[in-house]
């Protein structure tokens, strides 16, 4: 039997377990990313583990979240992952550089190879043939140290792209179309993989886009073939020796497909508070704007900046519109300004940030109160933005740039001549803004933001607690561990940032948690989906937080929980939610030995209501031993033993 690409890959790094899907494996990992606000946590978990150097063939660090210096904390950030960076053999991205999945398209992603990435989004790569996954900073950590990953075999789904986009239509809304049939949960344990004759027809940036978002359908990871034109992306990041051809077997098999005839596709939007709540941009049209944000890591490459820059060129931007734009890269900010689209850009009226996350992450530019925002991003969670009321809807930069010239959402395909735009045969390459690890053993600048990591405790043989907070569906990491401008510069500070868990949905929780010494916390239907932030298990674990118990949950915060030693337990009847309240005290008598035992089903007894129901611990033989060892990081220390 035929393999898929991403079959092939996982074969080449096998290291345990077979490739059947749902079995667990673990693979080799070749490189890791992690950015400034998931990595200060893993380069103190590293350090934790008691390792020197990294084991990978490439490890990166981007500092491109916390670049908004409002205090002393990032920059403390920054200097401590420079030092670390350099003395255990992390190439330092500079914050200016740009955003991490951009720059690691540019300059150090491989068709056929691994990646693990500290960042939801990671999957990026996936746009040069590269297997690359999105998970917690902690399992980047171990994979630093030469661990292997362990995942669950993921089914592959085949999204076979037919014929080619009209002139108006555009990648971005061949992942919405993705995220319209598949859902938040569509890709969850699976690989989206994607072939056919519509994909010869796209350009490595523009397949990025497209595995960039894939991470919003819960999918493992998303890749494309490498081919001639993968090739020639890379040749002209003076890469060409990276290149190697990938492409899936005549008679693969895959577990799903999904067919996308590209011609019959139409710029899409994606309304709030949802990336699946995709409509027509004509079915929206007219709706007045307030904000157009360009940028982030889905749409910032030279070709979404140049379409916006063609488009913006002698036209002035809606007086009741403020268009902000930032390049991904600072090549691809270079670049704009040598060819003089920068200067259409600016004259056009936008506003010109630096090259991050910056608004995507909430780091400024927050809308005004009940505002409309349109932005190229990928997600448009409630609150995220920074304004908890704004309306967020995600498109294409054609359509984020026509709109914000008219000042209400506009449909490109009425705008007269399509533009286009071709990449160009170099790219203004120039890596000055790395600095590559010396291995000087450099003491390490510590400031006042870096505390010490909390230590969890090895697992008690009973489960005994209130439920503290029960949420509905759908709970983002996002409401679980908030990030923006006065939140994300407490990263490597988890007492300070423990006092936020929580915020948006309850803030009494902190407060509560530790009055009443921890507890359980009851959620609804892919409980932890979007960003991989491992803060929102490691927070709760510092306020005592021991299990989640919910009717299903999201693959990489399920990960993470068991990361930090909380157990993950899932409602075999999901009807049970609705007779568990808010208060109830809990029992679980011998968790700790069902987790030692493999024990798949548990009893658990409501000692308020008088009720019993069963949770499902679906857990491999690998993740309870961590969980009855107190987490990942003191399993790791015994193993180094
Ligand atoms: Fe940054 Fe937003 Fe991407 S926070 S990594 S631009 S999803």
């Amino acid at each position: 039997m035929g393999l898929t690409v991403t079959q092939k890959i996982i074969q080449e790094h096998l290291v345990s377990g077979e490739m059947k899907a749902g079995e667990e494996i673990g693979i080799k990992v070749d490189h890791t990313l992690v950015q400034d606000a998931t990595g200060t946590m893993a380069f103190l978990q590293f350090e934790a583990m008691g390792i020197s150097q990294v084991k990978t063939e490439k490890s990166m660090i981007y500092v491109d979240h916390n670049t908004l210096q409002t205090g002393f904390e990032s920059p403390d950030d920054h200097v401590f992952l420079q030092d670390v960076a350099s003395n255990i053999g992390v190439i330092y991205s500079r914050p200016g550089n740009g955003i991490c999945h951009q720059v690691n398209l540019e300059r150090f992603a491989e068709p056929g190879k691994t990646l693990l990435g500290a960042d939801s989004h990671t999957p990026t790569a996936g746009g040069v043939g590269m297997l690359a996954i999105g998970v917690g900073g902690l399992d980047v950590a171990v994979a630093m140290g030469g661990g292997p990953f362990y995942l669950t075999m993921p089914k592959i789904i085949n999204i076979k792209l037919t014929g080619q986009l009209s002139p108006w239509a555009s990648a971005k809304d061949i992942v919405l179309e993705v995220l319209k049939r598949l859902s938040v949960k569509g890709g969850l344990k699976a690989v989206l993989e994607y072939s056919g004759d519509g994909v010869k027809t796209l350009s490595v940036p523009e397949r990025a886009t497209i595995t960039n978002m894939g991470a919003e359908t819960g999918a493992t990871s998303s890749l494309f073939p490498s081919d001639e034109i993968t090739r020639e992306f890379l040749k002209a990041q003076d890469r060409e020796e990276a290149w190697k051809p990938l492409s899936e077997d005549e008679d693969a098999v895959y577990d799903q497909e999904l067919v996308i005839p590209l011609n019959e596709l139409q710029p899409l939007a994606a309304c709030p508070h949802s990336p699946d709540h995709v409509k027509t941009v004509q079915e929206l049209a007219g709706m007045k704007i307030n904000q157009v944000v360009i940028g982030s890591c889905t749409n910032s490459s030279y070709l979404d900046l140049m379409k916006a820059a063609q488009i913006l060129k002698g036209k002035k931007v809606d007086p009741d519109v403020s268009l902000v734009l930032a390049c991904g890269s600072r090549q691809v900010f270079q670049m704009l300004a040598d060819n003089g689209s920068l200067a259409e850009i600016i004259r056009s009226g936008a506003r010109v940030l630096e090259c991050a996350c910056g608004p995507c992450i909430g780091m400024g530019q927050s809308p005004k109160s009940a505002g409309v925002s349109l932005r190229t991003i990928n997600r448009n969670f409630k609150g995220r933005t920074g304004t908890k009321d704004a309306q967020v809807y995600l498109v294409s930069p054609e359509t984020a740039a026509v709109s914000a010239i008219t000042g209400v959402i506009t449909d490109p395909a009425g705008m007269g001549e399509p533009v286009s735009v071709a990449l160009p045969e170099r790219f203004a390459v120039d890596d000055s803004m790395f600095i590559f690890p010396a291995f000087d053993q450099r003491e390490i600048r510590r400031g006042p933001n870096i505390k010490a990591l909390p230590v969890q405790e090895e697992m008690a043989d009973d489960l005994q607690g209130e439920v503290l907070l029960k949420v509905g569906d759908n709970i983002t990491t996002d409401q679980i561990m908030p990030a923006g401008a006065k939140i994300l510069p407490l990263r490597s500070n988890i007492p300070a940032m423990a006092e936020h868990v929580f915020e948006p949905v309850d803030p009494t929780f902190p407060g509560r948690a530790k009055e009443k010494g921890g507890g359980i916390i009851l959620g609804g239907d892919n409980y932890g989906q979007g960003s991989s932030r491992e803060h929102a298990a490691l927070a709760p674990m510092y306020l005592g937080v021991k299990a989640v118990i919910a009717k299903s949950m999201a693959r990489i915060h399920g990960d993470n929980l068991v990361n930090f030693g909380i157990v993950p337990l899932l409602l075999a009847d999901p009807k049970i939610y609705e007779t568990i309240a808010q208060g109830d005290q809990l029992d679980v008598k011998g968790m700790k030995a069902a987790v030692e035992n493999g024990a798949e089903e548990l009893n658990v007894r409501n000692l308020t209501s008088g009720k019993e129901f069963s949770v499902k611990l679906l857990l491999t033989a690998r993740q309870r031993k961590i969980l009855s060892g107190g987490g990942t990081l003191n399993w790791m220390k015994k193993q180094n033993r």
